[in-house]
């Protein structure tokens, strides 16, 4: 019998949640949450850099935000995301359905609300290693530490924003601001604003502000530039050689005057309770030394839910969750710590070989089939359908080149690797 910690309370901390309350060999479960409700980045607040608790804000959520991928494959594989007329839904539809699903399995009532983790740390005992989880109870400022054999590290990866070295970054004259605190586009009105990052967040946000701004440049390195045909006072140039002043100057040799310089340069893995002999590392934005991206290696009683991007986020926490639980209840033995090393460092060169950078160690996009297959083969679970992948990398295609419109597509899943789109009326069958 194990007593169990989930740190967070998520899509990644519910689904956690939700497999270990019906696993037999889980004696306690604690789910830890700081914020006074469930659904972490989808919850929705006008307020920015501290909490009446002096915690920082946790939710990078804006307020226009729609999914930037089709509800068809953004819910859990045994719960689904409820049918609807749209497949892109607001927020707020995100954060009721991670509502429903945390109730209907029992999950919403365990949660203690309120409860900021402040420290893990592992101990040594004559019946192996066990965690000490400190936390404070929010409420009436109680700080507790409790014994677990289990740690589910589910704290969320878009909250501590990246700010990348630019020169004259620190001295540029104008505003200076991430998208992590941007929520309403009001504050940009007849500014100059200078973007930089075409992500889902850059690309979504710098179209919102052509409504608003004077002018609005778009700087980015994507190799294929997109087809999306933006509005007349939006610029798409490269990278930021330098700023000056009020003065930008572009990689390309060509300048620019701005009010605001605008970062949505993503965010870096941030897990301030870990205790340093946890032996986790972030280096460049790569967690180390983790097996398959879940498994503390060092301490394999420890597991983190959700650090790959560029996945069908909800699915893979699930099928990441039954894996690691299916390795707690006996289903399977993980390897060796020595077999787990050598496989992430072919993993590693592997990834390398193939051009990824270390910043993007975690990155899945064409990887995804292949990373669910072979979470799904060891633990001798069911892996991911392959409609999930192919609905993704469609959405994203359509997201690149058709920015405007895409969000209108309408998405049905037919079987495990078919699926429909209805797209500006016209109907397609793909497989
Ligand atoms: C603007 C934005 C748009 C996005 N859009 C999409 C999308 O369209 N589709 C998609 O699939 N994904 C999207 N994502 C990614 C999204 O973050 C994931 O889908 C998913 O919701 C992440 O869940 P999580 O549980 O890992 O983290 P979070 O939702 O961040 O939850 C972590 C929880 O842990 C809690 N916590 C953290 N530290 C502590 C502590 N020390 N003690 C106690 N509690 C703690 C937090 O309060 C929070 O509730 C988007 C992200 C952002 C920022
Ligand atoms: C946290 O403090 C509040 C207020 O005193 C209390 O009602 C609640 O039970 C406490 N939580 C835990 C888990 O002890
Ligand atoms: C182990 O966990 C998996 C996933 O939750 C579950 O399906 C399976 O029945 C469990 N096995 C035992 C022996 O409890």
């Amino acid at each position: 019998m194990v007593r169990v910690c989930v740190i967070g309370a998520g899509a990644a901390g519910l689904c956690a949640a939700r497999h270990l309350l019906v696993e037999p060999c889980v004696s306690q479960l604690d789910i830890l949450e700081q914020a006074p409700q469930l659904g972490g980045t989808w919850v929705y607040t006008e307020n920015v850099g501290y909490d009446d608790f002096g915690l920082p804000i946790h939710t990078s959520m804006y307020k226009s935000l729609r999914t930037n991928l089709p509800k068809e494959i953004m819910g859990f594989p045994d719960f689904p995301v409820p049918e609807s007329d749209k497949s892109y839904l607001p927020a707020k539809d995100m954060l009721a359905f991670l509502k429903l699903y945390a109730d209907k399995h029992g999950v919403t009532d365990k949660i203690k609300f309120r409860h900021h983790v402040q420290l893990v740390i592992p101990k040594q005992t004559p019946s192996g290693e066990l965690w000490d989880v400190t936390y404070k109870n929010l409420t009436n400022g109680a700080i507790e530490t409790k014994e677990y054999d289990y740690i589910f590290v589910c704290n969320g990866h878009y909250n501590t924003p990246f700010i990348p070295h630019i020169p004259g970054l620190k001295e540029f004259k104008g505003d200076v601001m991430h998208s992590h605190d941007y929520r309403v586009p009001d504050i940009f009105a007849d500014k100059r604003v200078l973007v930089i990052g075409a992500g889902p967040s850059g690309m979504d946000i710098a179209l919102e502000l052509t409504t608003v701004s004077k002018k609005v440049i778009l700087s980015h390195h994507l190799k294929e530039q997109p087809r999306t045909e933006f509005p007349d006072n939006l610029q798409q140039k490269p990278d930021v050689e330098r700023l000056e002043g009020d003065k930008v100057h572009f990689l390309d040799g060509s300048e620019d005057e701005v009010d605001v310089v605008f970062l949505c340069t993503g965010y870096m893995y941030n897990f301030p309770f870990l205790h340093e002999s946890c032996d986790i590392v972030v280096e460049e934005n790569c967690v180390e030394p983790l097996y398959k991206h879940v498994v503390n290696m060092k301490h394999p009683s420890m597991c983190f839910i959700g650090v790959p991007y560029y996945v069908c986020a909800f699915s893979m926490f699930d099928l990441q969750v039954r894996y690691y639980v299916r390795s707690m209840n006996g289903t399977f033995s993980l390897p060796t710590p020595e077999q787990m090393a050598e496989h992430w460092e072919e993993e590693k060169r592997d990834r390398a070989a193939r051009g990824f950078t270390r910043r993007q160690a975690h990155m899945m996009g064409p990887d995804q089939e292949k990373y669910y297959a072979s979470l799904a083969d060891e633990a001798k679970t069911k892996t991911l359908p392959s409609v999930v992948t192919k609905i993704r990398d469609e959405s994203m295609i359509r997201f690149f080149h058709n920015l405007k419109n895409y969000r209108q597509d309408k998405y049905k899943i037919i079987d495990d690797g078919t699926y429909e789109i209805i797209s500006n009326g016209k109907r397609e069958v793909i497989c």
